[in-house]
Parts: C-alpha cells; structure tokens; sequence
C-alpha cells in the first residue's frame, strides 16, 4: 500500500550546515499493517510522515501509495489524497477555540461531503471509544493536552482512512490512555485492513506493531528492525 523509494530530505538553513533530515530511507506498510518507527528528537521522524503525507517534497527518492507517486499529484490529486485515503495524527495540534470535540471530530467528514448531521452522527462512537464521551460539547480550548490529542485521533480516524500517519499519538498521555488509543489503532488497522505508520517515542507501541524500524540521524537502521508479535495486542 505505502512504499517509500530511497527517501531524502535535506534542510538547507540560512544559516549553518544542511540537514540531511531523511537519509535514503526505504520502507513499505501493507493493508492492514502497523509499523512503529522509533528514532530519538530529530531523527528525522515528522519529516519522513511530511514526506509521506505531500507536506514536504523529497529532494531524491519517491512515496508510492497504491502505486501513485505522492510527488506527482497536483494541488487538486493532494488534497483529495490527504481527504480520502490519509489521516494524519499531528505531533501537535493547534485547535482553534469555538468548534467543539464533536464538531472537530466531524469537520473532515463534512469536507467530504457529508451533512453536519450525519457527520456529527458518524463522529459521537469514535469520540465515545476514546473516552471523550463527556467532553463531546467542549470547546478544544476547554481541552487538557492528552484530550486534544485524542480529539486529533478522532479527526484522523473519522473519514476511514485507508493510510494513518501518527506523529507521536500517546506523546501527551498517561500508560493507560496511551494504551487505550494504541489498541484502537491497532484495532483501526485490523478491522479497515489500512496501513499504520506510527512515529513514537513510547515502548509499549511495540507490543501493537507487527514491525518495529529505528531511524538514526535520518537513516534507517536495519539491526534494530526486530519482528515483533505478528498479533498486536498488550503486553502481559
Ligand atoms: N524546517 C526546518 N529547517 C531546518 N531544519 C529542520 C527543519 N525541520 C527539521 N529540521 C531538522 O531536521 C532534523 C529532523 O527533524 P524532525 O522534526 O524530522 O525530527 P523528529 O525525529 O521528528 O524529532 P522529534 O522527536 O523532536 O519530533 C533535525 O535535525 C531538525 O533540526
Ligand atoms: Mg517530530
């Protein structure tokens, strides 16, 4: 489904040396597939997902998605990526104040094409399976960091999509929500038959993939890509 071509990005600053950012990274996730990336702050992680997602465009390489080259679509092939076959969880996540959890949760299905009603329908059982039941009204600036962050999983998850980059998804929460929320994705990934790519820096997501990468320095190191469990569930 998702198959990274020896990958580069290189930041060239004002001032100061370039960044080779992302290193002749290659890599691919299957249907149903939920690969965790490890790698330490600045390894390369959000700039590979920016790759993948059309954000940043590769000074080398290529992002094929269902055999489509990322870097060949035009604005109107972009967006209609990013709306219907991406969902991105963000590392950080700027909420505007007046929507609400619900109303956040729905707005891509409405940019779909969906009816604010029936798009506020499909989003209240996502909201609820994360545990935002009785936070649905608020406003995101009412919102604790770790519910934000579970509000931008609802928004990345709504529209089903068929590809999920996750930047860091369980970064602002506790062992037990970060848990809930790596189940759901694995589930998600399970039950949708999509591709999972998860960028974290948290241990216990590799008892939900069925692969595990480590990027250093923007390249991927190959003795750290141990098979784990090939059924995610939580650990004992
Ligand atoms: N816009 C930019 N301009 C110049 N350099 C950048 C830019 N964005 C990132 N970098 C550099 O590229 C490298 C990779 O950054 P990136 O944000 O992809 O890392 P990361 O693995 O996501 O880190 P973190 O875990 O802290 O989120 C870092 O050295 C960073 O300083
Ligand atoms: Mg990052």
């Amino acid at each position: 489904m998702l198959e990274v071509r020896e990958l580069v990005k290189e930041y060239r600053p004002v001032a100061g040396e370039s960044v080779r950012a992302v290193d002749e990274v290659s890599l691919s996730v299957g249907a149903g597939e939920l690969v965790a990336l490890y790698g330490p702050s600045g390894s390369g992680k959000t700039t590979l997902l920016e790759l993948i997602a059309g954000v940043q465009r590769p000074d080398q390489g290529a992002v094929l998605v269902d055999g489509q080259e990322v870097a060949a679509l035009d604005q109107r092939g972009l967006d209609r990526y990013r709306l219907f076959t991406l969902g991105i969880v963000p590392q950080s996540l700027r909420l505007v104040d007046g929507p609400t959890a619900l109303d956040l949760a729905a707005l891509r299905l409405t940019e779909q094409g969906l009816s604010w009603k029936a798009a506020h329908q499909r989003a209240m059982p996502l909201l609820e399976r994360l545990g935002l039941r009785a936070r649905a009204d608020h406003q995101a600036g009412e919102l604790s960091k770790g519910e934000r962050q579970r509000v931008a999983i609802a928004m990345a998850l709504s529209t089903q999509p068929r590809l999920v980059l996750a930047d860091e998804p369980t970064g602002n929460l506790d062992t037990r929500r970060g848990q809930d929320v790596l189940s759901l994705l694995a589930e998600y990934s399970a039950e949708q038959g999509a591709s999972l790519l998860l960028v974290t820096h948290d241990p216990q997501a590799t008892h939900y993939a069925h692969r595990t990468l480590a990027l250093h320095d923007g390249r991927l190191d190959a003795s750290k890509a141990a098979p784990a469990d090939p059924v995610p569930g939580p650990a004992s």
